[in-house]
């Protein structure tokens, strides 16, 4: 008999599970909302990434299923051959009013619009000059586009003025980092960043994933927040997260969304959103504009929420977003902390090593605008109850 030449696979998974970092996958068995089911255990939700509410909102879903009636449900086609619909057009322009730029092309995912945009612009010859935390689409675009990759400690800016003081005049170079760090939830040092990418003529990409819909005026970003529009050469967004639906995009000058039509490998190779997706989108940008209380209360929330966790005295790291991490130490721990908030009636995930170091393990927690002030309280007291249990308050 053939012996299975994949046998290693299964030596790698029990490797994970003796360190603690197996993961099995909860299923939702309900809409993606602040208090729902997951695995037939009715929980508070803390894990998604739906800050407004927008995966169930009732203008998203008439428009979704508008789309569905009139379009079908896919397609057919990349964008570049038969796969482009008046609705992707109208996206693309009204993102680009939004985010108050010249143009924006849309891709499939935010993971597809850092990757596919980072290895089309540059080449072997040049160089990136990237946080340590970037997200993952960011560091295998850069992989992809076999420039040099310099990588700088966490928000060390003058760590990364170094770098660029190495290297020759003329050499073309990405300053690039995330606008909200999606493990820690603090915000990247946009300002400093502008200003050096300034002076020594690197061209400056923020990867804005989990600021759309929740920083700047109506949820356009850190770029807005940080009064950075026309500082920053490429910024990235995502329709996955806040808009609720699914997405990324890129923001930027004609002749770069053009180049990208011509160069991103998922915008050419791979088929576009169907009517459906794209309908919610454009609905979602009418409620960020039209319904901004919702980002009101998101923050309501976040300040709720992490005061008290602080009151209770977890170590909540240095977030400035909705994106709380509640720090346990090794991954044995966190995991642990994980199963007991679900099994109290609370999902917050636990995140651990390689997507964070291996000593700050830790469960995100992500509170949205449609949590009541009793779920949080709820899933406070539920962290109460179990941090002391492990010892960790
Ligand atoms: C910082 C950051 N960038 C990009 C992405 C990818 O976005 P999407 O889920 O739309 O692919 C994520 C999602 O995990 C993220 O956290």
């Amino acid at each position: 008999m053939r012996q299975d030449p994949l046998s290693y696979l299964g030596d790698e998974l029990n490797a994970l599970k003796q360190q603690n970092l197996y993961r099995h996958l909860r299923v939702l068995d309900d809409e993606q909302k602040a208090r729902t089911s997951f695995d037939h255990r009715s929980v508070v939700n803390l894990s998604s990434n739906n800050y407004l509410g927008l995966t169930t909102h009732p203008r998203l879903r008439q428009k979704a299923l508008e789309a569905v009636e009139k379009f079908g449900v896919g397609t057919g086609s990349v964008r570049t051959i038969a796969g482009t619909m008046a609705m992707h057009m109208e996206l693309e322009r009204k993102l680009a009013e939004f985010k108050n730029v010249e143009a924006v092309v849309v891709f499939q995912s935010g993971f597809t619009a850092n990757a596919g945009t980072v290895s089309a612009i540059l080449t072997k010859d040049d160089v990136v000059i990237s946080d340590e935390l970037n997200h993952a689409s960011i560091i295998d675009g850069c992989r992809l586009s076999r420039a040099t990759i310099k990588v700088f400690p966490h928000k060390d800016v003058d760590a990364a003025r170094r770098i660029l003081a190495g290297l020759p005049a003329g050499q073309r170079k990405l300053l690039i980092t995330d606008g909200v760090f999606s493990m820690d939830g603090d915000l990247g040092p946009l300002p400093a960043l502008c200003e050096l990418a300034e002076e020594t003529g690197c061209i400056m990409m923020v990867d804005d994933a989990h600021a759309s819909g929740v920083f700047g005026k109506n949820g356009r970003g850190t770029i807005d927040h940080f009064g950075m529009h026309g500082r920053v050469d490429i910024q990235v967004g995502t329709l996955s997260k806040a808009i609720g639906a699914l997405g990324g995009y890129v923001a930027g000058t004609n002749a770069l969304i053009e180049f990208l039509h011509h160069r991103a490998r998922p915008f050419l190779f791979s088929t576009s959103h169907p009517p459906a997706v794209a309908a919610a989108c454009i609905a979602a940008i009418d409620v960020l504009l039209e319904e901004p209380e919702i980002i009101d209360r998101l923050w309501e929330n976040t300040r709720f929420f992490k005061s008290g966790l602080e009151r209770l005295g977890f170590d909540t790291g240095l977030s400035e977003s909705p994106i709380t991490p509640v720090i346990a130490g090794d991954s044995a721990r966190a995991m642990k902390l994980s199963d007991r908030l679900f099994e109290e009636g609370v999902f917050a995930q636990g995140i651990v090593f390689p997507t964070v170091a291996k000593d700050k393990a830790r469960v995100r927690t992500i509170v949205t605008s449609t949590h009541t002030r009793e779920d949080l309280q709820f899933a406070l007291d539920a962290f109460g109850k179990v941090g002391k249990e492990l010892g960790l308050v």
